[in-house]
């Protein structure tokens, strides 16, 4: 069988893991020939393609970005764009597809399923809001580069009585700010989910440093939000993607001149941004994502179109793309509740705004 795969939205350590898993098995088990198409949808719009076979996966395992590239491209967004992905699947003699992607990736992998093209999904994004699946791959790379950011930045807030304030990545969800915070020892966690009243940020590290400790860490996520701002996250400009996400970032700077105005603490900003997307995957997210990829070229010869590669109670399943897509995974209240329990139960430690 001919397969194509593209790798699609934000990149991540993990995806050259994929691509390498799917052509072994596929080459290997199933005598398949895979054509990869270049910078995610565009590449199959534009009939933009690349030959992978073992020689072309050769040594990837442990190099962070995509062989084949990526964009944020949107067929949607084109009259034919959907026609003419069918028409450069058609011209290429592709069988099947393996679309590796976020949400935005797997709706369109969906479209074009609906459409009748066999498609078939691999989770990817370092922000882990993939519904339908515990992990996908990236998370945990991000996490581990966000740790040691922390443990960094901890070292020179202690030597400057300092309250440094940490932004990392997460739109919609606060997994990445949820998991580094609490593995960082992060004295304030903010996410999306929870939008906060500066005032009890505030108060709380006032609280914390009358009780003689003189620095404090702050993990916010892009994505979280002032409850005083109803509810409008911090943006760097206001352009938007082609698939309408606006270009977050630099709340953290906006915080922290809160957090000194109302402190009189010295207060820094620390961005972490694309840092976190980039160089090699932890030994994790390589046995993940390629425990993904061979599940996907699977998935292909058992028909099974229309789904997604899933993690579940560590087991590799089958779900319908359509699951996967339908919402965001945000952090759940189970999960809050868990990092609360590091902090002394006082009044200001709720700060999310009532
Ligand atoms: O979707 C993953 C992600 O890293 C988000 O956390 C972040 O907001 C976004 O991508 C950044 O997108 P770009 O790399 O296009 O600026």
């Amino acid at each position: 069988m001919k397969v194509g795969i593209l790798t699609g939205g934000g990149d991540c350590p993990g995806l050259n893991a994929v691509i390498r898993a799917a052509v072994r098995k596929g080459v290997f088990h199933y005598r398949d020939e895979f054509v990869g198409f270049m910078e995610g949808w565009r590449g199959v719009i534009e009939d933009k393609t690349m030959a992978l076979d073992l020689e072309a996966v050769g040594g990837i395992l442990p190099r962070g970005g995509t062989i084949l590239r990526t964009s944020r491209t949107n067929p949607s967004k084109r009259p034919d764009g959907v026609e003419r992905c069918a028409a450069t699947l058609q011209k290429n003699g592709v069988e099947a597809l393996i679309a590796i992607g976020g949400d935005d990736t797997l709706s369109v992998a969906q479209k074009l399923h609906e459409s009748g093209i066999k498609v078939v999904g691999v989770p990817k994004t370092i922000d882990n809001d993939l519904a339908g699946t515990d992990y996908t791959f990236g998370f945990d790379t991000a996490c581990n580069i966000v740790c040691e950011a922390i443990d960094r930045v901890h070292t020179t807030a202690e030597a400057h009585n300092r309250v440094m304030v940490v932004e990392v990545m997460g739109r919609d969800a606060g997994w990445i700010a949820m998991y580094s915070g609490i593995a960082g020892g992060a004295d304030v966690i903010l996410i999306p989910e929870r939008p906060f009243d500066v005032d009890k940020v505030a108060e709380s590290i006032r609280h914390r440093h009358e009780r003689g400790l003189y620095f404090s860490i702050v993990v916010v996520a892009e994505g979280a939000k002032f409850a005083s701002e109803s509810g409008a996250p911090v943006v760097q400009d206001m352009g938007k993607d082609e698939f309408g996400h606006a270009k977050l970032g630099g709340i953290a700077n906006v915080l922290a001149r809160e957090i000194e105005k109302r402190t009189g603490y010295e207060t820094r900003a620390v961005v972490l941004g694309h840092i976190q997307r980039g160089g090699s995957p932890t030994a994790f997210d390589r046995v993940l994502a390629t425990r993904y990829g061979l599940a996907a070229i699977d998935m292909v010869h058992r028909s099974e179109f229309g789904c997604m590669a899933a993690l579940r109670a560590n087991k590799i399943i089958s779900i319908p793309l359509k699951e996967a897509i339908a919402k965001n995974r945000t952090v759940d209240d189970e999960m809050i509740q868990i990092a609360a329990g590091l902090f002394e139960k006082t009044s200001e430690r709720d700060l999310s705004a009532k």
